[in-house]
């Protein structure tokens, strides 16, 4: 049976760092649902230049087209043993449809982490983020430093800070993360599933934390 980790936390709580490193560690694909909206909008395919809107705005894409988009990614070869979700569900319909899926394909959610940040520390995280253009890598000015400024230490290419990372945006992205997806955290505990994890730790003992939540 697939097993199947959903990160839950705030925008710049982590979940993108740490995703990409359990993914390392326990060998689960990484499932990044807005990373699949970016690479869309940088082929702008219909579905990027529908999302662009909603993500400019630090509103979430609606329910419809995201679900959609998921169970076609989960439906690959990769997810079959399971995957780390970063970033999905994010709505209680999303989490609704989810455990729908992982029905179908034979595979449950086996661990919900939620990584807790007060917002004061996600708009520092925020603000000094930078991206890696060829794949997603993370970084951080001050607290996750690449090796030569502007420059990815993995492959190379070029890092950018992020459209939505604005600090009004970001303001907004918060809002939207408490109205639609802070329900999720009360309906994965319910389920005897949420981990809470303080996220205000650094990287590494933050992936220490996760590694212990999800054994
Ligand atoms: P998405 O890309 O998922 O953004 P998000 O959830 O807002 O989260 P972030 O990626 O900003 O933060 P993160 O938690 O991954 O933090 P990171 O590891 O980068 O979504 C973007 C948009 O796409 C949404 O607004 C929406 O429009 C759309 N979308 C996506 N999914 C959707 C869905 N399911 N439904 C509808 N719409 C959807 O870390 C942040 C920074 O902090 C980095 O610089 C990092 O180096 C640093 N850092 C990390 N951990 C630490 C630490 N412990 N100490 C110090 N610094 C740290
Ligand atoms: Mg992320």
């Amino acid at each position: 049976m697939g097993k199947y980790i959903v990160l839950l936390g705030p925008p710049g709580a982590g979940k993108g760092t740490q995703a990409e490193v359990l993914s390392e560690k326990t060998g689960l694909a990484h499932i990044s649902s807005g990373d699949i909206f970016r690479e869309n909008l940088k082929a702008q395919t219909e579905l990027g230049k529908l999302a662009q809107g909603f993500m400019n705005r630090g509103e979430l894409v609606p329910d419809d087209v995201t679900i959609a988009m998921i169970r076609e990614r989960l439906s690959r070869p990769d997810c079959k043993a399971g995957a780390i979700l970063d970033g999905f569900p994010r709505t209680p319909a999303q989490a609704q449809a989810l455990s729908e899926m992982l029905a179908q394909l034979d595979g449950k959610v086996v661990s919900v982490p939620y990584i807790s940040v007060p917002p004061a520390v996600l708009i520092e995280r925020l603000s000094g983020r930078w991206t890696c253009r060829a794949q997603g890598h993370i970084y951080h000015s001050q607290f996750h430093p690449p090796v030569k400024a502007g420059v990815c230490d993995e492959d190379g290419s070029e890092l950018y800070q992020r459209e939505d990372d604005q600090p009004a945006t970001v303001e907004r992205r918060i809002r939207v993360y408490l109205d639609q997806t802070t329900p999720l955290i009360d309906h994965y505990r319910q389920a005897g599933l949420l981990v809470e994890i303080d996220g205000t730790q650094s990287i590494e003992q933050v992936t220490s934390a996760l590694l212990t939540a999800v054994e």
